[in-house]
């Protein structure tokens, strides 16, 4: 054999055993799932083609970690086994999986006119493996999968998780007796049900908690999944019960004086019935095409799910037949992990360029090596700002851990300082606008820095044209972001109201623009004109003033001169604004070329109607709404608009002042705040009851 090949066995071993030390010893992983599998394929192809170099202690021998001896071992009665993965990230998984279940059932090609197999479909949490043993319907100890026959008992850290009932809920006495009850069994539960199930940490949760810790000066977590499995291996309960965790059960182990229902689905139902946390998105599936739309439905779903999943899982839904398939070395024949493209990946930073953004926020972007995460190309990530450059200490030239979820913009997670080049370059934020010169700002006590330039600069000035035009402020179609980057730098556009001096013919000069597309755009800058003054309030993009604020002010002080002219005092009587807000609507029209700008709007036409200050009508005068989750079928947007309409006012934060949240599925911290607040939550339903009331 090679010693070539001998060698990069060697570094791979040595490689994989330091990743798996980082990762179940310290729960400190330094590099992405997908690079770990990486290596870890790579080894396990060597060894198959050279099987003399797999030695036995080989990591590809091990599943899992080893039980750490700070914590009392728990043997498991009922091996906790592992899941075989299926790497196919296409439908195709779904079907390969269906195909070798029914060949191992002897049931033939799916053409045959045998019946299609039913499948119990959940998902995938991302965290640390859990068996929760009750007796008699009580919990009385918690224990990590370990190497799988022996874990640690981390009864004293499960403890704290809220999700985790400490007792039961008995079931309804039928069929009780038909187990071996034993004399100390209350009705309804079961001598012995261990429970098994993912500890995990909601990503709302996880930032929340990050957040705290560089506030206090503490050490951040690396990623939920992290945060989940260090929390409950921490020795000290006290830290482990102040990270948030929560917990979803998705299946059992030891098993006594129950009758097991005779599927998974019913398992599930069942553990609902005693009290534990079940994730909703759990469906019986007929067949493999249903599993691949199960697969294609969560994809859609994972970005808004409050946490991390990394696939969904599928299982034979009978017991009898699982009974019948049995296993293969530690993974069961009847269940599979189906993959989503990995979410993380590495890749090196080539520069770190400066962004202006509207209010003349400068943001440091990561331009990185093309990179595919997440089922794009990434070529780019935000560093957010100058302290987090300094916390996740990124330099040019560094090897970093990119994160790309759903439609959020690419971050960099963490730098593999061990990886830095020689010639790395730190990085420092420029005294002067990188776009307009002007003098950059950092205020006392704000992370970000400014451009000074105002609209003076071309990329404050762009983002004000897409604020403005957006479709919550004044509603022009057909005025994206090329659009307004050619009109800006062709200086067709200098002010707001150059935007309603645009001909059909000064559009259609520029590149890419149709006359068709050229006359569109005019009629829809036409259209907007009329307007509210809440909308055009919002539109102006002053500092700190959102479209709640807007609607408050158009509502409370009823005419566009009442507010240019208002005192700060004035305007801080207005409900919900505070000094800051009042002082940045005041120092606004304070400018002259802002009162300027508001004139030239309205000479250009747009008009909205003025009245005295309003008092609003409809069933939800004066009630202050919040909206979470996902409504079953109103948009966001609709729903605001109804509940605006009935004269609530929507904000996004649940307080005090709250009156309800509406709150629909997978709606996360917005909700557990309301709940502990003991705030009134409506779910859609309950929302248009409420918006069909009459006027008292
Ligand atoms: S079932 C017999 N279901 O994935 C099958 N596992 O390697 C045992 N996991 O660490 C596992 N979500 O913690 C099952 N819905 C789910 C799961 C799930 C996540 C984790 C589990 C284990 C790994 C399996």
């Amino acid at each position: 054999m090679d010693a070539a090949v001998s060698a990069r066995a060697e570094v791979l071993r040595a490689q994989i055993a330091h990743h798996d030390r980082l990762y179940y010893e310290l729960d400190a992983p330094e590099i992405p799932d997908a690079e770990y599998d990486r290596l870890f394929r790579e080894l396990q192809a060597l060894e198959a083609e050279h099987p003399e170099l797999a030695t036995p202690d080989s990591p590809t021998r091990r599943v899992g970690g080893r039980p750490l001896d700070s914590f009392a071992p728990v043997r498991h009665v009922v091996a906790m086994l592992s899941i075989r993965t299926e790497t196919d990230t296409e439908a195709s998984g779904a079907l390969n999986f269906d195909a070798r279940v029914r060949r191992e059932l002897g049931l033939g090609a799916l053409a045959d006119d045998a019946p299609p197999v039913e499948y119990a479909a959940e998902l995938k949490f991302d965290g640390l493996a859990i068996n929760l043993r009750y007796e008699h319907g009580v919990l009385v100890q918690a224990a990590t999968r370990g190497d799988g026959e022996t874990g640690e008992d981390v009864t004293q850290n499960v403890r704290t998780i809220r999700d985790v009932p400490l007792r039961l809920t008995p079931l309804p006495a039928k069929g009780q007796d038909r187990g071996q009850p034993s004399l100390f069994d209350a009705p309804g539960l079961p001598e012995v049900l261990e429970v098994r199930g993912e500890v995990y940490m909601r990503r709302d949760d996880f930032d929340a908690y990050n957040e705290r810790a560089i506030t206090a000066g503490e050490k951040t977590l690396v990623n939920p999944r992290n945060g989940a499995a260090g929390s409950i291996r921490q020795l000290d309960p006290a830290i482990a019960a102040k990270r948030p965790l929560s917990f979803y059960a998705y299946g059992l182990g030891e098993v006594r004086g129950w009758d097991l229902p005779a599927t998974h689905a019913g398992v599930l139902d069942a553990l609902v019935a005693f009290g534990l946390p079940v994730s909703e998105h759990r469906a019986v599936c007929t067949g493999g095409e249903a599993l691949a739309a199960f697969h294609a439905r969560i994809a859609e779903a994972r970005p808004s799910l409050p946490f991390d999943i990394d696939g969904v899982v599928y299982k034979v839904n009978s017991l009898a037949l699982q009974a019948k398939m049995g296993f293969v070395t530690r993974e069961p024949r009847w269940a599979v992990a189906h993959k989503y493209p990995a979410q993380e990946a590495l890749t090196t930073v080539q520069d770190i360029e400066v962004q202006v953004g509207r209010t003349g926020k400068l943001t440091p972007v990561a331009r990185l090596a093309p990179v595919f995460v997440g089922g794009v190309t990434v070529t780019n990530a935000t560093l957010h700002n100058e302290s987090e450059i300094r916390r996740k200490d990124v330099h040019v030239g560094d090897t970093v851990v990119i994160r790309r979820a759903g439609d959020v913009i690419p971050e960099v997670v963490s730098v593999l300082s061990d990886r830095r080049p020689a010639d790395a370059r730190a990085f420092s934020m420029p005294s002067h606008c990188p776009v307009c010169g002007s003098d950059v700002v950092r205020e006392e006590g704000e992370v970000d820095h400014r451009c000074t330039g105002g609209l003076y600069c071309s990329a404050q000035r762009k983002q004000a044209v897409l604020h403005f035009a957006q479709r919550r402020a004044m509603d022009v179609e057909g005025l994206g972001d090329r659009l307004v980057e050619q009109l800006v730098d062709s200086g067709l556009i200098r002010t707001l109201p150059d935007l309603y001096r645009l001909g059909v013919l000064k559009l259609a000069e520029l590149d890419r623009m149709a006359e068709k597309s050229a006359e569109n755009l005019v009629a829809s800058l036409e259209k907007s004109k009329r307007t509210t003054l809440g909308r055009f309030m919002f539109a102006l993009g002053i500092r700190h003033v959102g479209e709640a604020t807007a609607k408050d002010l158009a509502r409370h002080l009823g005419s566009m001169d009442r507010i240019m002219d208002a005192s700060v005092e004035e305007l801080a009587q207005v409900p919900d604004v505070g000094p800051v807000v009042a002082a940045s609507i005041h120092t606004f029209f304070a400018q002259p070329h802002n009162r300027e700008v508001v004139e030239q709007l309205r000479a250009c036409g747009i008009e909205w109607e003025e009245g005295e200050a309003q008092v609003a009508s409809g069933p939800l005068v004066g009630r202050t709404v919040v909206l979470t989750g996902t409504l079953p079928t109103l948009s966001r947007d609709q729903a605001k608009d109804l509940l605006e309409a009935a004269g609530a006012k929507v904000t996004s934060a649940v307080s005090k002042k709250t009156d309800f949240v509406v709150a629909g599925t997978d709606a996360g911290s917005k909700l557990t705040k309301a709940q502990e607040l003991g705030i009134n939550i409506l779910d859609e339903s309950g929302l248009m009851s409420m918006l069909e009331k009459k006027e008292p």
